[in-house]
């Protein structure tokens, strides 16, 4: 359902607020000579112990319990025991969580070591792209201006927003409509009405927005090879604005 219930609301914040301690719980950890089968087994133990479960597992056939995406890497990345993390890498790390069978769908950014100035500024600019994406959800705002505001701060700074990925509905299960593009035209598509529950989740490249999906059918990576980076919230469209669900 597009518009959820009081109760549903309830349960998606406590899936939403365990899902931000889990990205929480990361920091400090991601560090060089680590890999990034240590981040699934972490995540997955973390959401277990709190009496959840990771969505991603078995979702669609996909094999671990979070996605890591690092550096030219868009989305969708498949932990494993042979990527070694190392001083200089970005990596995105996407935790759904399911509790009381609500969803909780957040990803952030962390720096590996030192970065270079181009690769801090991808993220921080990517970082702001969600803010001002989040800036735009109140009631009578349309997606498209959620994408608008987006487009332009991501081209504005000499970036391209991926196309082949958006936000979603979520919350009752892991991906519902409406599609939240991160591009778009002011007053276009979907008009928000209180209690929608979607991510925002902008995947912003370096170089061209166009992807390619790698043989395993999962890691989607930027088709000219250059840096890409997101950020993800879930948020709730509320009477006169919005709540950001996987924040504080
Ligand atoms: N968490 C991702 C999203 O933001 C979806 C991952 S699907 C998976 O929509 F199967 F790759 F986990
Ligand atoms: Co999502
Ligand atoms: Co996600």
């Amino acid at each position: 359902m597009i518009i959820k219930t009081p109760d549903q609301i309830e349960g998606i914040r406590k899936a939403c607020h365990l899902t931000r301690d889990i990205l929480d719980s990361l920091d400090g950890r991601i560090l060089p000579g680590i890999t990034t089968e240590h981040i699934n087994t972490w995540v997955h133990e973390m959401t277990i112990a709190a009496g959840a479960v990771p969505a991603p597992l078995n979702y669609r056939g996909y094999p671990k319990s979070v996605c890591t995406s690092i550096n030219e890497v868009i989305c969708h990345g498949i932990p494993s025991q042979d990527r070694v993390l190392k001083e200089g890498d970005i990596i995105n790390i996407d935790v759904t969580s399911i509790l009381g069978g609500y969803y909780g769908d957040s990803s952030r950014m962390y720096l590996v070591g030192n970065v270079s100035e181009a690769a801090r500024r991808l993220v921080e600019v990517t970082r702001q792209c969600l803010a001002v994406g989040i800036e735009q959800v109140r009631p009578g705002n349309t997606v498209g201006d959620i994408g608008y505001a987006i487009q332009q701060l991501a081209e504005g700074s000499g970036y391209s927003v991926v196309r082949a990925f958006v936000g979603h509905g979520t919350g009752v299960s892991f991906h519902e409509a409406p599609d939240v593009p991160h591009y778009g035209e002011p007053g276009a598509g979907v008009t928000l009405v209180p209690n929608m529950v979607f991510t925002i989740e902008p995947m912003i490249n370096i170089g061209g927005y166009h992807a390619t999906v790698l043989e395993d059918g999962w890691t989607a990576v930027t088709t000219d090879g250059s840096l890409s980076a997101q950020w993800e919230h879930t948020v709730r469209v509320t009477e006169n604005g919005v709540e950001v669900m996987t924040g504080r």
